[in-house]
């Protein structure tokens, strides 16, 4: 069974909105394997986003995503990591279909939320940078 890696980003965790991102996936019959609550180090920010190190928005990202606690979860079902981004949306919020998370919750493309991973190879390389393993 396909897993993906799932993250509440600040904005999602200081609007409230955890609960909510949750519920989405519970509601699509998918099941949570791993949750946490940490504030993560810039070190571990860089090499999550690596792929955008070239980017001028970069320090920007990885100054947003160390900015307060953020919600790292790994999530299990069929198809997961191509259905989960069509949950989430757009990355820019004004451009995402109504219903989706980022368009109901999201306030910037800086500020969309939630974080999916966009591959199978980059859904292993992220569960395994945040929590040290992979689950069979
Ligand atoms: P994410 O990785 O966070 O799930 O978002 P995504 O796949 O939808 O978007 P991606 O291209 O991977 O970009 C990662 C994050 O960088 C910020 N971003 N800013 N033009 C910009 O200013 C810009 N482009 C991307 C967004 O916050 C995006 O979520
Ligand atoms: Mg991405």
């Amino acid at each position: 069974m396909e897993q993906t890696f799932i993250m509440v980003k600040p904005d999602g965790v200081e609007n409230g909105v955890i609960g909510q991102v949750i519920a989405r996936f519970e509601e699509k019959g998918y099941k949570l394997l791993q949750a946490s609550v940490t504030t993560i180090k810039p070190e571990l920010a860089e090499k999550h986003y690596e792929a955008h190190k070239d980017r001028d928005f970069f320090p920007d990202l990885v100054s947003f995503i160390t900015s307060g606690p953020v919600v790292p979860m790994v999530w299990q079902g069929e198809n997961i990591i191509e259905e989960a981004r069509k949950l989430i949306g757009a990355t820019d919020p004004k451009k995402a279909e109504p219903g989706t998370i980022r368009a109901d919750f999201g306030s910037s493309i800086s500020t969309n939320v939630v974080h999916g991973s966009d591959s199978k190879e980059n859904a292993l390389r992220e569960i395994e940078l945040f929590f040290n393993t992979r689950f069979e």
